[in-house]
């Protein structure tokens, strides 16, 4: 038997017991005659002490001998300690070792195993299992497992079906690239890896499976951020004969069960923003809704007064930092403005009124503008002495996008965005088509199987190009803190529909017989009314836990250039691979 208890479980009630251990050595301490050891294992650490005078000479010089890592194995009388220590639950006691054993030993590791380690980021990823043997990293893991072991109990009881859709198969358009898989067996063609099980949970409700849900790895080949990874994990849903309002209820439900189970946070009920509200008061189709700053626009103030910069602009729109007046000098504000103008913002500037206390107005465009006209602006943003007003202004799209960024900046240096308050909310009323410039074609804002409103039907069968753009979706986000953890629709389950929807897109007849042939003709077969969502697992930890980064959430993650760096992938291939492949490399630069 390796051990009869682990690292982290006894106390003075085991006092006087003989116990076997096993782990990992943390760090020894040595004062000549007497040595102590820290043994660590998932549960914790348990103190081992070595006497001189009551070991034997050959176990107190192999306890000299183990280096930082070994693995040993001990066994001992569990003793009360003499100076305590209450910062670990096993802080009263520790073991008088009889027997030690090593298990294995460890060559030194490249960076220490601690709470607060001294590895960089790259070091940690390619060693990834050492960094998996600290104690933060592996409660992160622990907490991916619970929640995962939280929503099957749930989703279960709520009578959903877990099924495994395949990972080798046809591509599925949900806005990113493919990972693409050849196929030796069928020479010159491809299987993609899914960015979703989106179709094949459609047809699982054509099944009459009725609920479906998955825990599945999802393949986007894109940009990669802190919240996005190559390989992701979802909390795939669907579920046939519903209306949107039935699905609200139920993730709402959903998400209510994970925080209260999890981390024992009570969430009140979701609010509801529709996309143009969202978008008109925050600029953002993910708001942040722990603090207020809502946009304020000001076109019918500013206009008209000889100030060129505003008399131009599509949007003049600004939000309101409440007592901050006093708390930026001109230095700052000169700062804040270059923040705003890096190239990932683009403002072109930043103005600035201060309601400073006593009265007195501040502004860099008081020359355009009487105090008393500002007074008026104040008034508008019901902004009180002591506040800063900051207003942008241009076209109104980019303006929306900028103010978003400043208003979260301000948030986060008033200490408005507390990791520990959760705020979720949905968006409803998401636009079915985006027009883009660039490629001058529709894309579908969800993606192309998401059903326009009821109301919107007819005039997407009839409507003309500029209808198209007005035409609103049954989709809907679940955003908590400012971050997108899911997403979902209510579907066509019409073949017409759907055939007009790839139409729009920009699809011929000939093409989305080709990709999606299967899905339309499943739905001459008696396709019920269906919709559904998924849940971002990864980015659902990450915000539970109040961190941007999904990576501290995922065992074995890739790098921001798509690696991983502890198995160095991805690698080149055989030449004997590519030949049965049937794949030659072209201008591969080595
Ligand atoms: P969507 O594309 O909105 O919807 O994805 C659902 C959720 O998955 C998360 N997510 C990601 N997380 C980490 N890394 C990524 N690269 C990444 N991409 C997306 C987000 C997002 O909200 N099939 C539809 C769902 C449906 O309609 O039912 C879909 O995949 O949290």
């Amino acid at each position: 038997m390796y051990r009869t208890h682990t690292c982290g479980e006894l106390r003075l009630e085991h006092v006087g017991q003989t116990v076997t251990l096993s782990g990992w050595v943390q760090r020894s301490r040595d004062k000549g005659f007497m040595m102590w050891l820290d043994l660590r294992d998932r549960y914790g650490i348990t103190q081992l002490i070595f006497d001189e005078n009551k070991s034997t000479k050959e176990l107190f010089e192999l306890a000299r001998s183990l280096g930082r890592e070994f693995v040993v194995q001990i066994k001992g009388e569990v003793i009360e300690r003499v100076s305590k220590n209450d910062k670990i639950p096993t802080g009263d006691i520790e073991i008088q070792v009889a027997e030690l054993t090593v298990l294995n030993q460890s060559k030194l590791p490249p960076f220490t195993i601690d709470d607060d380690t001294d590895g960089g980021d790259d070091l940690r990823m390619q060693y990834r299992y050492l960094d998996l043997r600290r104690k933060p990293v592996q409660q992160n893991i622990i907490f991916r497992s619970n929640l995962a072991i939280e929503a099957r109990k749930h989703l279960a009881g709520e009578g959903f079906i877990e099924v495994e859709t395949p990972f080798l198969i046809k591509s599925t358009p949900e806005g990113a690239r493919d990972f693409v898989v050849p196929s030796r067996m069928n020479e010159g063609q491809f299987y993609a890896l899914p960015q979703s099980p989106q179709t094949f949970k459609q047809l699982l409700m054509v099944s009459g499976l009725d609920k479906y849900f998955q825990i599945v790895k999802c393949f986007r080949d894109e940009d990669l951020r802190a919240d996005r990874q190559p390989e992701f994990t979802q909390i795939d849903c669907e579920m046939a004969f519903v209306t949107q309002e039935d699905i609200l209820n139920t993730f709402e439900g959903l998400t209510k069960h994970l925080f209260k189970s999890v981390i024992n946070v009570t969430l009140a009920d979701f609010p509801r923003m529709n996309y143009d509200e969202a978008m008109r008061l925050y600029g953002s189709d993910k708001p942040d809704i722990r603090f207020g700053m809502q946009f304020v626009e000001l076109n019918d103030l500013a206009k008209g007064h000889g100030f060129g910069v505003f008399d131009n602009a599509e949007l003049i729109v600004g939000i309101c930092a409440e007592g901050q007046a006093a708390n930026f000098s001109n230095k700052d504000i000169k700062k804040l403005t270059e923040w705003m103008q890096r190239p990932q913002i683009g403002a072109k500037g930043l103005v600035y009124i201060k309601l400073e206390e006593g009265g007195t107005i501040r502004s860099s465009i008081g020359k355009f503008y009487t105090d008393e006209q500002l007074k008026t602006w104040a008034d508008k943003f019901g902004a009180k002495e002591g506040d800063m007003l900051l207003i942008l202004s241009g076209e109104e799209e980019k303006t929306r996008k900028q103010l978003n960024e400043l208003r979260l900046e301000m948030g986060n240096r008033m200490g408005l965005r507390d990791p520990k308050v959760f705020k979720p909310l949905w968006v409803v009323d998401f636009p079915l088509l985006e027009w883009d410039e660039d490629s001058e074609r529709f894309h579908a804002m969800h993606h192309p199987f998401t059903s326009p409103k009821k109301a919107d039907v007819d005039r997407m069968l009839s409507g003309d190009h500029e209808t198209m753009k007005s035409l609103r979706a049954d989709a809907y986000d679940l955003v908590i803190n400012g971050v997108e953890i899911g997403g979902g629709s209510i579907r066509i389950h019409d073949r017409a529909l759907q055939s007009r929807n790839f139409d729009l897109l920009g699809f011929t007849k000939e093409e989305a017989e080709a990709q999606f042939g299967f899905l339309m003709g499943a739905f001459e077969y008696g396709a019920p009314p269906h919709g559904g969502i998924a849940f971002g697992f990864d980015r659902l930890c990450a915000v539970m836990n109040g961190v941007n980064s999904i990576r501290d959430f995922i065992a074995f993650p890739k790098n921001n250039q798509g690696r991983d760096m502890m198995i160095d992938a991805p690698s080149i291939i055989d030449q004997e691979q590519l030949d049965e492949l049937r794949l030659r490399l072209v201008d591969i630069k080595k």
